[in-house]
């Protein structure tokens, strides 16, 4: 601390003399995507987190026009044009910058003019969507908590009663007439569904998760070998797997559930698809990735605390998109498109994926649907068992 206590008590802040620091490396570590533009609106210089965001190096963005990335009627075109013109900051939130290289729904962009550069331009793009995906994630999870509750009364006030009738009617079965069998066995058959629904709805109860150290591929490959003979029969499952990935910090059972409802999700949606151009007679495919995402710390609202999700999983298929009726809902139990849907699986993804304090997002349009979980990785504190 740079505080002397002066002459007569009062406390006085000296200015701190701190040693020089490069400047471009701090702006390398910024982990906002900022990019300088030329007079020309060319490319002169993009941060690393400009390069994530753009999916292009330094080297291969450097002197590359704008409008190679975005159509010229782009809003950004005009910011640019007004904060060069004005020379005066401009901002503005919420632009679609969409192009075949690009696809992002909500950024954040200030444009500011560069004195010392004449007719440069400093832009500042910021993803509001990853923001935004953690407000959705905590009203997903209000969603899934409300159905733990409904869980617990369900647990109690149906299976009990449930194992009576089920041991009344095996009880008559054994004196009743061949006629008669046919209902207690009715009666046995449909109390065995009553159970199988309630103890899916069981896994919403508040119960603390066991965590270790997941290999997330493994989880996949097992996935993909339930899935395979089954629900995804005759599609074409494809992997593109990032084999330097850590461990997940999670618990291995339940992300075999998360995965295997995606996928179990995406395989639907690709045989009720009738549109012959699209899932249909192109071939069904389902693409799982995984990747590494560097810096992704998210602030939480309410807490001090900035998660880290470096993992990323992604379950693509080319099916007809979500309906539209559905999207607003999408996690929310008992949401279903689907005649014999019970619309628990997504409600079960969110509320497993909210217990390891993870993400998840969605984007779907006709032909192409991703499902794209953000997970921790387990630090070492946590290997230590502690
Ligand atoms: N990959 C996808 N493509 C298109 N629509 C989807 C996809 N995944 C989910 N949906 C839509 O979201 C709805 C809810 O999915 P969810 O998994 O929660 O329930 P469900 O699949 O209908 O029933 P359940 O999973 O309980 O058998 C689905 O009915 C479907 O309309
Ligand atoms: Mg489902």
């Amino acid at each position: 601390m740079s505080s002397v206590l002066a002459r007569g008590g009062a406390v006085e802040r000296l200015a701190p003399r701190l040693p020089a620091v490069d400047a471009h490396a701090m702006l390398g570590a910024l982990p906002i995507p900022v990019v300088l533009l030329d007079g020309n609106d060319r490319f002169r210089f993009a941060n690393q987190a400009a390069e994530q965001f753009l999916g292009l190096s330094l080297m291969q963005l450097t002197h590359l026009p704008l409008r190679a990335l975005l159509p010229e009627d782009s809003p950004l075109f005009r910011m640019v044009a007004k904060a060069r013109a004005d020379e005066a900051v401009i901002s503005d939130h919420d632009l679609c910058l969409e192009s075949p290289r690009l696809h992002k729904t909500s950024v954040s962009v200030q444009a500011a003019p560069l004195p010392e550069e004449p007719g440069c331009v400093l832009l500042t793009l910021q993803d509001a969507s990853a923001a935004r995906a953690l407000d959705r994630q905590i009203a997903f999870r209000g969603a899934a908590r409300s159905v733990s509750g409904m869980a617990a009364i369900l647990a109690h006030e149906v299976k009990n009663p449930l194992s009576g009738i089920r041991g009344a009617a095996q009880l008559l079965e054994a004196s009743a007439s061949e006629q008669d069998q046919e209902l207690t066995v009715l009666i046995r058959e449909e109390a065995d569904r009553i159970r199988a629904l309630v103890e899916r709805m069981e896994v919403f109860g508040e119960r603390p998760i066991e965590r270790r150290a997941v290999n997330i591929h493994r989880v996949l490959e097992h996935v993909r070998r339930l899935a395979q003979p089954g629900v995804a029969e005759g599609i074409h499952i494809m992997e593109a797997y990032d084999p330097s990935l850590p461990p997940a910090w999670g618990n291995r059972d339940q992300l075999v559930q998360v995965m295997l409802n995606l996928v179990k999700n995406a395989a639907e949606a690709i045989k009720g698809d009738p549109a012959p151009e699209q899932g249909g007679e192109r071939g069904g495919e389902i693409v799982l990735t995984t990747a590494y995402q560097h810096g992704m710390r998210l602030a939480v609202a309410g807490s001090p605390e900035r998660v880290h999700l470096p993992l990323v999983v992604t379950v693509r298929d080319n099916g007809p998109g979500i309906a539209d009726d559905i999207r607003p809902h999408l996690f929310e139990a008992f949401v279903s498109s689907k005649p014999t849907g019970s619309g628990l699986g997504l409600a079960l993804v969110a509320k497993i994926v909210g217990d390891h304090g993870g993400l998840i997002e969605v984007d779907s349009r006709p032909g192409r649907t991703e499902f794209r979980l953000c997970l921790p990785v387990m630090t070492e504190s946590e290997g230590d068992g502690k």
